[in-house]
């Protein structure tokens, strides 16, 4: 059976390198659990060279975007770049992203870089708000064709796809996802997934779940929720939250 997917994504943290090395010390004495999971860590670019040392053995790699930026570009930085630290995967399409202008168009250009460019797509999708008729499955359903839009059934075949609640998520959450919900809403996005890809592909893609993950959510989220991993953003700061997070995927 595959590895649970654990992704800590660290955004725009910590505030210094000394403070990721701390993390990273963290990390490190519990790399035996690490290494059960399927464990990857998404810094600042600045701290790739830390993270892709200090993590060697029981993680990988994952970068926060990728840039569509052609030619020279002061200021951006090239998947090549990314891949050189040994980068494995790319988150895209995160809510914070999106909510600074990134369209689907957008996601959906930069998948097809990362598979050009040898990396994992991670494609995040969510709804803004929940709402009693269940409108936010139409919402999903189309967020989810257009960010996947011009993929191949062999290219879809190699991404990961992320739900993440966007009210769900970060400083401003209003709560998290209910395991139940979870596991319905999970359901439903494998089931669009073997629309456009068909089944033997969409029952394959791992769909990992984000948003306000805890170490007393973790567990259940993984277990009820019917989802192959989680990423974890605010706890996987604080390397005692995160091992109990992976404590607990382990025992499901
Ligand atoms: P959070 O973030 O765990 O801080 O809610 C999740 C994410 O942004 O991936």
């Amino acid at each position: 059976m595959a590895k649970t997917i654990l992704v800590a994504n660290w955004k725009n943290g910590p505030a210094s390198l000394e403070e990721a090395k701390k993390i990273l010390k963290g990390y490190g004495k519990k790399r035996e659990l690490y290494k059960k999971l399927s464990f990857f860590i998404a810094p600042p670019s600045a701290y790739f060279e830390s993270v892709s040392a200090a993590g060697r053995g029981y993680s990988k790699l994952a970068v926060q975007n990728l840039s569509l930026a052609k030619g020279v570009c002061t200021g951006e930085i090239t998947p090549e770049i990314q891949k050189s630290f040994g980068a494995k995967i790319a988150i895209l399409g995160h809510s914070e992203r999106r909510s600074l202008g990134e369209t689907d168009e957008e996601v959906s250009r930069k998948m097809r870089l990362a598979l050009k460019s040898g990396l994992a797509p991670l494609v995040c999708v969510g709804e803004k708000a929940r709402d009693a008729e269940g409108e936010y499955y139409e919402f999903l359903r189309n967020q989810i064709k257009a960010s996947l839009t011009g993929l191949t059934k062999q290219a879809a075949a190699s991404m990961l796809v992320a739900y993440e609640p966007v009210w769900a998520v970060g400083v401003d959450a209003t709560g998290y996802l209910q395991p139940e919900e979870l596991g319905q809403t999970a359901r439903f996005i494998r089931k669009v997934l073997s629309d456009l890809f068909g089944r033997a592909i969409g029952e394959k893609i791992p769909v990992l779940y984000g948003g306000s993950v805890d170490d007393r959510n973790a567990g259940e989220l993984l277990s009820a929720g019917g989802v192959q991993g989680l990423l974890v953003g605010r706890a996987s700061l604080n390397p005692k939250s995160l091992e109990q997070i992976a404590q607990s995927l382990i025992r499901k």
